[in-house]
């Protein structure tokens, strides 16, 4: 397996960021919905997230969450907690948006763009849950250093986490899964969850299944759901 030395911040770790044009519905909520939820990051790297204050309020965030589906269940269930989410291709955006509105959902904030800037701008100790699924597997060795789950990023989750947070990620790529338990399973504050095999062959009750992991499943890819616990400072 190809050492873990991450790709440096400015580079893309994501393919495209538009695919078909949207629907005068989805470009109407992007334009008009929005900017009212989108976490703002000042120069000097402070995010403001237009309601909710970190620290104070329950703070969750998904990386790259695809066409929202996952997301939008989440906030449905727990409509105490804000879920930020993070993903560059706008269509995954504009769908989370349009989960959002049919569903009446207040409490999500949503990031059009790269999630890295964001992790160095959440305050240390402010996410209650981090969840990672599925992310892009990068598969050629060479391009293994883009895997957005690497040393550096488990280092600032890890930092981002309140004591107890959870941290959840799933691949269907086995060399993935290897990868994700190098970076994480050795840090001495995260614990493995798992007990016995099925406890990450099989997908907890309260982690609905998401648009990639279907894919998968149909090319007959057998996933892997793995959950680690920050011990307490
Ligand atoms: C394979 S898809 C999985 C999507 C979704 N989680 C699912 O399971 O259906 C990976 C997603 O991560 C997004 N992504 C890649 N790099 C990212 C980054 N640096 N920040 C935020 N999202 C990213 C991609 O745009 C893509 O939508």
């Amino acid at each position: 397996m190809a050492r873990q030395t991450p790709t440096p911040g400015h580079q893309r770790l994501f393919g495209r960021r538009k695919g078909h044009e949207l629907t005068p519905r989805r470009q109407a909520l992007i334009d008009d919905m929005l900017p009212a939820i989108r976490p703002m990051i000042s120069e000097d790297g402070v995010v403001d997230l237009q309601g909710p204050v970190a620290g104070q309020d329950r703070l969750w965030l998904e990386v790259g969450f695809g066409g929202g589906e996952h997301l939008a269940w989440q906030a449905a269930h727990h409509p105490d907690v804000t879920i930020l989410g993070a993903e560059p291709f706008i269509n995954g955006v504009a769908s989370l948006l349009a989960h959002a509105q049919d569903q009446q959902l207040s409490n999500i904030r949503v990031l059009d763009n790269d999630v890295r800037p964001l992790l160095d701008a959440l305050p240390d100790g402010s996410l209650e849950r981090i969840m990672v699924l599925f992310p892009d597997p990068w598969p050629k060795a060479r391009h293994n250093r883009r895997r957005i789950i690497n040393t550096l990023t488990v280092e600032r989750f890890v930092a981002l986490l309140a004591d107890g947070g959870e941290l959840r990620l799933a691949t269907d790529i086995m060399d993935y899964a290897r990868w994700m338990m190098t970076a994480v399973w050795p840090h001495p504050d995260l614990v493995w969850t798992a007990r016995r095999p099925g406890d990450w062959q099989t997908r907890p009750d309260d982690w609905p299944g998401t648009r990639y992991e279907t894919k998968a499943g149909k090319a007959g890819r057998t996933p892997v759901f793995l959950t680690f616990k920050r011990r307490d400072r």
